[in-house]
């Protein structure tokens, strides 16, 4: 079978190839093999195969893709099969590493079957963006148990995919949600999508004034930040007391510098928050509600799953210098048919 492996860390271009692995095997007890057709091209992906996650490289290299769609060829031993994972299943599935193959392996406890009416190119974008999303909205509540009931939580990069299903998550659960984004054009696409939010451009010099003024000059209790950089001391100074800054990337190249005597005064809490330390901290009946929301959401909002491009998984580097193109408008795509 068709694979995309790195056999060291370093730039995607350099160090990934697209090989022929042995066929794979059967799978053994608790397992399942999927013969995968769509995948999301993640920035996390690329910052895995950079090394950046500080992980050790799996002996024969790394398959990455930590998620996507495809269809149950054969279940191992003990997979209950009213669970609805049997072959000729379609499902999602959110193992760590392995999707840029043809083939995966992995536990069915990660295979969720999908409705026939989603389809691919969108059951392909819940995971791990809905988890995130989800995670972040928990994270936030227990750190500011009333945010976003009369305050608005604040999104940064707004305009991802990710922030986006945060937005549907949170207006799901009747919480008031604000974005910002890095352009103009930025915030007047946001504001299309979501006409009724508040949606600010960093590029806007009085940016912070408009934030302040959304929230009805009160501090903010919660900002989500996969940014960081030089824009966090601006982030900290909209919190309030006991306010909680949540990371969850790292968009900007620079390092997060600040003044730190803010956080002290204010009692500022910095959390980070990772879909992949989900299946350790979330018990098993929570994390089959948040994939069974991550279906819901899809079903509900098939238009906020723009797919920008699609392309063949032997096209992995066109799929790779597209991802990181600015002011893309939907989900890079890759996909594979045998
Ligand atoms: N912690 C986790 O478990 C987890 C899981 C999934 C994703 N993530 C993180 O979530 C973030 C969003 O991922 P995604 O897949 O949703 O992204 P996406 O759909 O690819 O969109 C990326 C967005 O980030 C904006 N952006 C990029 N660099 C920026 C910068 N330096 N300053 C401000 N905005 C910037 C882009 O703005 P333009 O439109 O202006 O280019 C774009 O709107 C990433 O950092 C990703 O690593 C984390």
């Amino acid at each position: 079978m068709k694979a995309i492996v790195a056999t060291r860390f370093g730039e995607p271009a350099e160090v990934l190839e697209l090989k022929t692995l042995p066929d794979m095997q059967p799978p053994g007890p608790g397992e399942v093999v999927v013969r995968v057709t769509k995948r999301q091209l993640h920035l996390g992906n690329l910052a895995m195969i950079r090394g950046r996650f500080n992980i050790p490289l799996p002996a024969g290299g790394l398959v990455p893709g930590g998620d996507g769609v495809g269809v149950v060829e054969a279940v191992g031993a003990g997979v209950d099969p009213a669970q609805g994972v049997k072959p000729g299943a379609r499902v999602i599935f959110n193992p760590s590493s392995g999707a840029w193959a043809e083939r995966l392996k992995t536990r069915a406890e990660l295979v969720t079957p999908i409705p026939d009416d989603l389809l691919d190119s969108i059951a392909a974008q819940l995971l791990p963006n809905t988890v995130i999303a989800l995670l972040l909205l928990r994270a936030a509540q227990r750190a500011v148990p009333d945010a976003g009931h009369e305050i608005p939580m604040l999104l940064t990069a707004a305009g991802s995919a990710v922030a986006r299903i945060a937005m549907l998550a949170a207006h799901r659960r009747g919480l008031k949600i604000m974005g910002a984004v890095r352009s103009a054009e930025g915030a007047k696409a946001l504001s299309v999508r979501f006409p009724n939010m508040s949606v600010v451009s960093t590029a806007d010099s009085d940016w912070v004034g408009e934030v302040r003024r959304a929230a009805g000059e009160r501090p903010l209790q919660v900002i989500m930040d996969p940014v960081g950089g030089a824009m966090v001391g601006r982030l900290i100074g909209l919190l309030g007391g006991d306010g909680a800054l949540l990371f969850y990337g790292g968009l900007a190249p620079e390092p997060i510098t600040f003044p730190s005597i803010g956080l002290a005064h204010h009692e500022i809490m910095f959390k980070g928050v990772s879909s992949s330390r989900w299946m350790q901290n979330t018990s098993a009946e929570q994390r089959r509600e948040d994939v069974a929301e991550a279906i819901e959401i899809g079903r509900a909002a098939p238009e906020q799953f723009d797919v920008e491009a699609d392309y063949d998984l032997a096209r992995f580097a066109d799929a790779i210098a597209h991802i990181e193109r600015t002011g893309r408008n939907g989900a890079v795509l890759i996909s594979s048919n045998s």
